[in-house]
Formats: structure tokens, sequence, C-alpha cells
């Protein structure tokens, strides 16, 4: 019998990892307003701010705006990190953002409340598989999403996020450029699809935004004729198809304050209602549709490694912050990976800004 073991495919990690994330969600801690008023304080006394995704409990996402931090879409958190004077960031998300944190202030102490909050994005691009792909298409520009490690970033040309992929796409293309682009299929097909630019897609997909069902969002817009229909581009197309908006979480929310609509039918994970809420309190909010709870959805439009940022493990953090105990919370990322990674993520970072100026 033969002893060969093959390593496990992108899909088989993926769901190992999402089986340890779904077995430690807790529910909101009964003692929450005391652990909040901690971290407060433990923050101001540590000199450190906490960066928080979108997608985070809306309790981490308040705890970040009351005590100096921010709230943002993941090209923003990266900004504000390196912009912020602290020493110390706390980034409530998942890995690959405390890593770009990492990559853009190395000379900053980086910390999640678990490192074990990942992304099926990342786990579904292995550096050494990526990088095989790209030495088999040595003529395209490789474009990563900010969704991957910093040894796939560090093996690109260009990062980009879900804010900036069309435009820095449009601008290769019309540079005669052809992309090979990573990991998300349908951002990278949306992206094609938008610019016209001749793009090679790895095959990786996001497990939340995957499935959002077209034949529910149609069915609820039948019931709410007025409601628009907001779409982040990791979804599947004929979810895409039906969209009035689509956008990163930022670009997203900006679209409840500007469009006059009674309504919005949101696909991308639930945590964003709460900065939606801000932007528009009058407005009804209404989560897509996924598959549901009888077929394959495990994850019901909200991110089980965001979900993994809890009170308890930020506050268990900043009590010991410093202590050889936190070292399995720190980011670090080796420093030549880093100033590889650096390259394509500062490009994503000065294109951001002229196209602004
Ligand atoms: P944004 O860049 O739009 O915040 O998206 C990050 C993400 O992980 C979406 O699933
Ligand atoms: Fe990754 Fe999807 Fe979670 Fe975003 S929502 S962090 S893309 S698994």
């Amino acid at each position: 019998m033969s002893d060969i073991h093959e390593n496990p495919s992108p899909q088989e990690i993926v769901k190992s990892y999402l089986d340890v994330a779904l077995s430690q969600a807790h529910e909101k801690p009964a003692n929450s307003e005391q652990l909040c008023a901690e971290i407060k304080a433990d923050l101001k006394a540590n000199d450190a701010v906490l960066v928080a995704h979108y997608y985070t409990a809306p309790e981490l996402q308040a705890l970040a705006e009351q005590s100096g931090g921010f709230v943002g879409d993941s090209l923003e958190m990266a900004r504000f990190g390196k912009q912020n004077p602290a020493q110390t960031l706390i980034v409530a998300g998942v890995k690959f953002m405390g890593e770009t944190a990492k990559i853009l202030s190395p000379e900053k102490n980086v910390y999640m409340p678990t490192l074990e909050a990942t992304c099926s994005l990342d786990l579904g691009c292995p550096v050494d598989d990526f990088s095989a792909f790209c030495d088999a298409n040595p003529e395209r520009t490789v474009v990563v999403y900010a969704n991957t490690s910093a040894a796939v970033k560090a093996r690109s040309d260009w990062v980009v996020t879900s804010s900036i992929a069309l435009d820095v796409v449009d601008y290769l293309d019309s540079q005669g450029e052809k992309i090979l682009w990573a990991p998300d299929k349908y951002l990278g097909s949306y992206v094609a699809e938008k610019t016209g630019a001749d793009v090679l897609l790895w095959n990786g997909s996001c497990i939340v935004h995957e499935e959002f069902k077209s034949r529910g969002i149609e069915d609820l817009k039948r019931a709410h004729p007025d409601a628009a229909v907001l779409v982040h581009p990791e979804s599947p197309k004929p979810v895409i198809d039906l969209a009035d908006v689509v956008g990163s979480t930022s670009q997203l929310i900006e679209a409840t304050r500007k469009l006059t609509n009674p309504a919005f039918i949101v696909a991308t994970d639930q945590g964003i209602f709460y900065k939606m809420q801000q932007a528009c309190p009058d407005k009804q909010l209404l989560i897509a549709p996924t598959a549901g709870s009888g077929a394959t959805c495990r994850s019901c439009a909200n991110c089980p490694w965001m979900a993994m940022n809890e009170l308890d493990s930020l506050a268990g953090l900043l009590r010991t912050l410093g202590n050889p105990e936190t070292e399995a919370n720190e980011i670090h990322v080796d420093s030549q990976t880093a100033q590889q990674a650096m390259k394509p993520l500062g490009r994503m970072l000065d294109f951001a800004t002229q196209r602004k100026g």
C-alpha cells in the first residue's frame, strides 16, 4: 500500500479552519458594559488604538469609535494604522488586516484578539501553489486582493482592495498589461467584465458572499419594490447583476447616505448594519437571503472569522499587553517578506492618493 500523503486541497484547508471558527462562536458576555469600560481604560494606559472592520460585532465598532480608534474598510484600516501616532495597534478583523498593518508600520506592535481569525480567500491561496501559477504565466502582471497572506502579497506586483480594484485594473489595462488575478474569482470576473481587461483568474471565493442567492433577492425585491440592492463584489455574478450599487463596505455605506430609497437590500456581512443604521437611521435595512440553514450555508451573512473578535478576548489581551503571554496575539511578518510585500502595497496606497488628489 502506498504511503504517499497528498497536501490538503485549498477547500480542505478552508473547511478545517471553518470548523474551528464555528466551534468557538460565543454570545455577547453578560458583563459587556464592564468589559467595555475596562478596555477603554487599558487602551489609553497602553497608548494603543483599536482599528476595527465593519464586520466585527457592534460593541467592538462602538468601542473603536468611542476610544479614538477607527472603523473602516480594509483599505482605510491600513491607512489609519500607518498614520495614527499610537505605538500599539489592536486590529479587530481578520489576520490579513493585522499583517497589512504590520507591513505598513513595522516599527509598531500589532496585536489581534485572536490570530485564528482568518479568511477563506487567504486560506484558499497557499503561497507555493500561487507562486507556481505565477511562474507558469510570467507575461502577466500579478494583482492580488488584500485578502491574502503576506507571502502571497510579496509575490505580487500590485495589491488591491475592493474599493480600488476596478481603477487599478483599468489603469493597467490602459497600459496594455495582461493580468493574473487572485484569489477571489467573483471579484476578478466582475473587474474583468467592467474594464474589458485580459484577466486570468485564481479559483478562490469568500464562503460568506458566495451564499447570497439571486432568486431570494428577486423575491425580496418584489416585496420591497422601492428598495435599492447593495452588493459587495465578492458575490456571484447573478447577485451582482441585480445590484443598484456594487462596492466595498465603505462604498455601500456611502450609498445608503446618498440614495433616496426608503429601504436597502444588502448583500454583505450583517455586521455592516451597525454603521448603515448610523448613516440612514430612518431607513429599512434588509439582509439579502442566503441559501438558508437547510442547504450548504454555514455562514448566513456572518463571517465566522470576524465573529472570533470578542470582547472577552480583547479585554484579556489588553490586561496582559507586553507580557510574554500576549506573544500569541502579536503579528509578526519576517522582514524580507514584509519588504517585498510593501512594494505592491505601496503602489496601491500611492495610486489611491493620486486618484484622490
Ligand atoms: P472591504 O475591503 O470592502 O472592507 O472588504 C473586506 C472583506 O473581507 C469583505 O469580505
Ligand atoms: Fe474573508 Fe469573506 Fe470573511 Fe471577508 S467575509 S474576511 S472575504 S471570509
